[in-house]
């Protein structure tokens, strides 16, 4: 089933490259919330060839007014293009993330960065991959952390904690970037290119396929009050190895 998702997600990846200047932009109520028809034609495109895959699956999509609830069975999840804005101006780093959970468990994750080329990839129980090469999160403390975070940029009023938070983080790490695809930078963790990860608020399309790849490469991800994740809710995430989230966790209640 793997390899069958994979076929498919690198297809969709061709569509992504065949963007040109007509993008067809809308936006979804807020003037910094928006969305492509690329964004709509890949959704369209995994769910039809994907359902070849697993007849009778349903789906958990970010466009349109599909089902947006987690359901037993097969079920995938998706984010057809995992940061828009940067796709609209050619910033070259969003992801096309696929998730399968199974009775509502995170079974298989596939992320593709169709610009770099990079395809991260995972199945429950059989390690994570970047490429074909084994990947595996850092084991580096916060003091050498290049540290990722996202501004929650739909929710502007959690602006001010989220940057109070990333000045504290900031001043113990090495470094902090947003990249502006939380399914990238979750990756990025997983493959130790980063070491840690959070962010206020996501939707479960942000994170379902890359938390397989995470947990595969020996991750641990959680919400900001210490829950597992549910695909089910809108919630916070933080990831990283478990010394690094220890002392995020410390950070975030001083
Ligand atoms: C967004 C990106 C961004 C994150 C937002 C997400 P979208 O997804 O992952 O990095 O900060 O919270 O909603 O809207 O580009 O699919
Ligand atoms: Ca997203
Ligand atoms: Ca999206």
């Amino acid at each position: 089933m793997l390899n069958k998702i994979i076929d498919i997600v690198k297809q969709a990846g061709e569509i992504y490259k065949t963007a040109n200047d007509d993008l067809g932009i809308e936006d979804k109520g807020s003037a910094v919330n928006l969305v492509t028809k690329y964004d709509k034609m890949i959704q369209d495109f995994l769910f039809s060839e994907l359902e070849k895959v697993v007849p009778g699956c349903s789906f958990l999509g970010e466009e349109g007014d599909g089902n947006k609830k987690l359901t037993d069975g097969y079920c995938f999840i998706i984010d057809p293009i995992d940061g828009t804005t940067n796709f609209i101006k050619g910033f070259q780093h969003s992801a096309i993330s696929v998730g399968l959970a199974k009775n509502k468990e995170m079974i298989i994750g596939v992320v593709l960065d169709p610009d770099l080329n990079n395809l991260f990839y995972a199945e429950k129980g059989k390690g994570a991959f970047l490429n074909g090469k084994l990947i595996h999160c850092s084991d580096c403390n916060l003091e050498q952390s290049l540290v990722l975070f996202g501004t929650c940029p739909y929710e502007h009023e959690l602006a001010h904690k989220t940057f109070e938070l990333t000045e504290k983080i900031f001043y113990k790490a090495i470094e902090v970037r947003r990249g502006g695809s939380a399914a990238l930078d979750i990756c990025y963790v997983a493959s130790g290119k980063a070491d840690l990860y959070y962010e206020m608020i996501l939707r479960p399309w942000d994170w379902a396929g890359a938390s397989v790849i995470l947990s595969e490469a020996g991750g641990y991800a959680a919400t900001f009050e210490k829950e597992e994740l549910d695909a089910d809710k809108i919630t916070s995430l933080v990831c990283g190895n478990q010394k690094v989230l220890e002392k995020f966790y410390g950070i975030l209640e001083s």
